[in-house]
Order: structure tokens, then sequence, then C-alpha cells
């Protein structure tokens, strides 16, 4: 997704010294200057004590220890101050949300005002559906990817649904090509040239969850508002794990969940994004007081005024014990620099294609594109032998301490990131793997 050319450089110049020797593996730790951010994370333990190889960051991010540490702060501040903990906290919760506006700028690429962390990633679907869908006449249809993420496709039928419209009609899916797994840009963008003035909304994912395949989501934003539609995001996959420049690309809204590379933890808060050009036309909403302007919030009229930017979409207070991880998580993002993860994780993702590649064969198909601007750190993988077998190959690599996903019907997900796995993780999943592949038929 739009990666820069120091990006590209970085993934390539590790192939002339690669070797399938963990001493390599080993030597890369050694060089890695983002190798200290592991020590600030929790990371799981197996059964027998021994740590487990975390590569499931595309699912959920493991613990930072400051985000212990704040919500045991949040916690003993609300036993010691009640209610008074609104305004005397060390965060006062009633301008909780400041707390994160820095933060996600910098995994946004957004303006300050043009973010809000607030609620969970479908809810914020539909608050921007409620907002940026909003059919007339013949321009009522909806593009979205084949095998989008169920939620987010139940959400579309929800709205199309909710607006008494027929989704046979109105919802369009693009499919990659007979006998391809990912999508061509060309066909996204031929198919909404098709859809011409019938398009209201392209929905689309920063990063497919499932093929790992990351989108050049300007190229999409611009197809969108050449037919006078709206460009909307999910980036659930690629927020953390690519930087993003949501302002710049001219977006109209995004999404996302912050428990998978933000690290916030289980049903952690979400966030929005809305371009700044729609502060002014200040479009309908489904409103609740938290998005009401702060400085006459709690004068209980009976008007609502939004407050200024996408804070005008909040709904209600923050959830403090579930959005306290995100202000750790964040300062760790934001110390570490997305644009030095996204260097290592380039160079990390290349080195886990290649050793796989290498020792395992044709023992593995690999789903997610090559090309580094193509992708971020998941690799999906299907085993050769049918769904059955990669099941068991799963299921082996679970058994010996590899932490990845299975996702129906047959692909497996693993996903190197930059702020907490080594090098050797890697060699470790492709010594597991290989084991695997030889044992089971
Ligand atoms: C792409 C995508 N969309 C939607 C969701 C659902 O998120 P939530 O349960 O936070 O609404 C997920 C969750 O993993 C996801 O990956």
């Amino acid at each position: 997704m739009n990666a820069s050319a120091q990006d590209l450089t970085a993934g390539l110049e590790l192939l002339p010294q690669f070797s399938t020797a963990r001493d390599f593996a080993i030597d890369c730790d050694a060089a890695d200057i983002l190798a200290p951010y592991r020590r600030q994370f929790e990371l799981p333990v197996g059964a027998n004590g021994q740590p487990l190889v975390y590569l499931c960051g595309h699912s959920l991010g493991p613990a930072p220890r400051a985000a212990l540490d704040y919500v045991s702060e949040e916690l003993a501040e609300w036993a010691q101050l009640g209610v008074s903990g609104h305004h005397t906290a060390t965060r006062p919760w009633i301008d909780y949300a400041q707390n994160f506006t820095k933060g996600l700028q910098h995994v946004t690429g957004a303006l300050a005002n043009e973010v809000v962390a607030m609620n969970s990633l479908t809810i914020n679907l539909h608050l921007m559906m409620a907002s940026f869908y909003r059919p007339v006449g013949m321009r009522d249809k909806i593009l979205i990817e084949e095998g989008a993420f169920s939620s987010d496709r139940h959400a579309v039928l929800g709205q199309l649904a909710w607006h008494k419209l027929d989704a046979e009609a109105t919802l369009v899916e693009v499919a990659p090509r007979a006998g391809e797994e990912t999508l061509r840009i060309e066909d996204i963008e031929a198919k909404i040239e098709e859809l011409d003035s019938e398009l209201a909304l392209v929905l689309w994912p920063g990063v497919q969850y499932r093929t790992g395949q990351a989108f050049d989501c300007a190229r999409i934003t611009r197809a969108a508002h050449a037919q006078g539609a709206i460009a909307g995001f999910d980036m659930a996959h690629a927020i953390g794990n690519l930087p993003l420049e949501l302002h710049e690309w001219g977006a109209d809204f995004a999404v996302w969940c912050s428990y998978k590379y933000l690290n916030a933890g289980p049903g952690a808060i979400g966030g929005c994004f809305v371009h700044e050009r729609h502060f002014t036309s200040s479009p309908s909403r489904l409103s609740g007081w938290w998005g009401h302007e702060p400085q006459t919030r709690f004068q209980m009229q009976p008007e609502f005024k939004p407050a200024a930017g996408a804070a005008g979409w909040a709904v209600s207070n923050p959830p403090i014990l579930s959005a306290a991880p995100l202000i750790a998580s964040l300062e760790m993002i934001r110390s570490a620099g997305i644009d030095e993860m996204r260097a290592k994780s380039i160079r990390l993702t290349a080195y886990t294609e290649r050793l796989l590649r290498e020792r395992c064969g044709a023992g593995l198909q690999f789903i997610t594109p090559e090309a580094p601007e193509d992708r971020g750190c998941q690799l999906s993988l299907r085993v050769a032998g049918g769904p059955r077998r990669g099941r068991r190959v799963f299921d082996a690599l679970s058994d010996h301490g590899i932490v990845c996903d299975w996702r129906e019907p047959d692909i497996v997900r693993i996903a190197p990131a930059p702020l907490y796995n080594r090098f050797v993780d890697v060699f470790e999943l492709a010594e597991q793997l290989c084991a695997a592949l030889k044992e089971i038929s």
C-alpha cells in the first residue's frame, strides 16, 4: 500500500545475504533496532511454561506491559476517587478521548480533528454508513470485495435492509479472476467505472483479512470520487501494520479495531476517521451526548450540537477500562515509529516467505501477494494435500507452541509483527512447519 521506495529497498536488501541457517536469524535479530520493544510485552507461555511463538497479531496482539499498569491505575483511581475521577484522575475521564489523538494521527495519517477513538469496529461502520451511505434515486449501490469479512458484509446488508433496498440489486461484489486468489486493482477500478452514477459507496479493506492483500487506497478513493461516490475503508488489518495516509488519500471515512496490530486488548475501543471535507456540510448522523460540543454538553440542552470534527460522531462516553490499554500501545508505536516498524516488517515478512519457500518447497502455496507494497506483515498459506491435511498441520503447529490461526476452509494465517517478533521466531516456525509437513501425510 503505497510503500515508499526506501521501504522496498529495506525489504530486498535482506535477500543477497539470506541463509536458511539459524545463525542468520540470530544475526538479523542482533542488528534489529526495534528488538528492545519485545521486552515491553507480556508474551503468552504454553502449558509447559515455555514461551510460545506468537504470530497472531492479525487476530489479537499481545499485551503491552504498560497496558496492564494503565488499566490497574484506572481501577485504583476509580476505587479511590469515585465520580470525581472524571475531573481529578491522572488522565481525567471526561477528556479521555484526547489521550488518543496524537497516536491515532501517527498511525492513520489524519489531521488531529479527523480521528476519534470510540465503540467497536462494526458499530463504527454502521455509524459511518448512517452518515455516508445516503442512497438517492439510482445512486444506491455499495461495492465491496467478494469474501469480505462477515461482519462487514452483515453490516452492509443491514444498512440496505434498513433503507428497504433489495440486496440482490444494490450490493455489488468484485471477485478475483478465475484461477487467481487476490484482486487486481484494475478490476476494482473497472467495476467502479462501470457502476458509474449508480455507485453510492465503495467500502474496502486496507488489508484483506483472509489473503493479507493490501490495497492502494488512494487509487480506490480516486476511482470512487471520479464517479461521485463515497470511499470508506475498514482498516482493521491495516492500522498499526502499514503506515496510512488517510487524509492525503482523501478517504471519506475509515473505521478500525484496536485489538490486532494496535495491541490494545480483546474487544478494545475502536476508532473512526472522517475527512475534514465533511465537517462543513455536517451530514446527518446517529447522535448521542458524547458527540455534542464539549463546552455545552453538560448544559443538557435538548438540541444536539455536534462537536467539531470526527469527535462529533462519538455517541457514548468512552469505556475507560477498554480504552486505557490503547494509550499504552499508541505510546509504544509512536516511540518506535510506524515507518521503522514498516521497514522491519518488510524485512521480516520477506525473510519468512523466503525461508518457508526454501525449506518447505511445494508443501505450501502462498496466497498473499509477494510484492511488499501489496501486503503488510501477514502471510496466508495453503497446505498442499487439501483442507484436512492443512488442518492437521495447523494443529501440529499449535501443539508445538506456534500461535497462528486457521481460516476456513483451508488457510493458515501467520503474522510476524515488528514490535515483538524476532527472526528466530520465524526460524522456529519454519522448523515446526517442515517437521509437520514431513510427518503428516
Ligand atoms: C475486517 C474485520 N471487520 C470486522 C471485524 C469485526 O470487528 P468487531 O467485532 O470489533 O466489530 C473484524 C474482526 O476481527 C475484522 O477483522
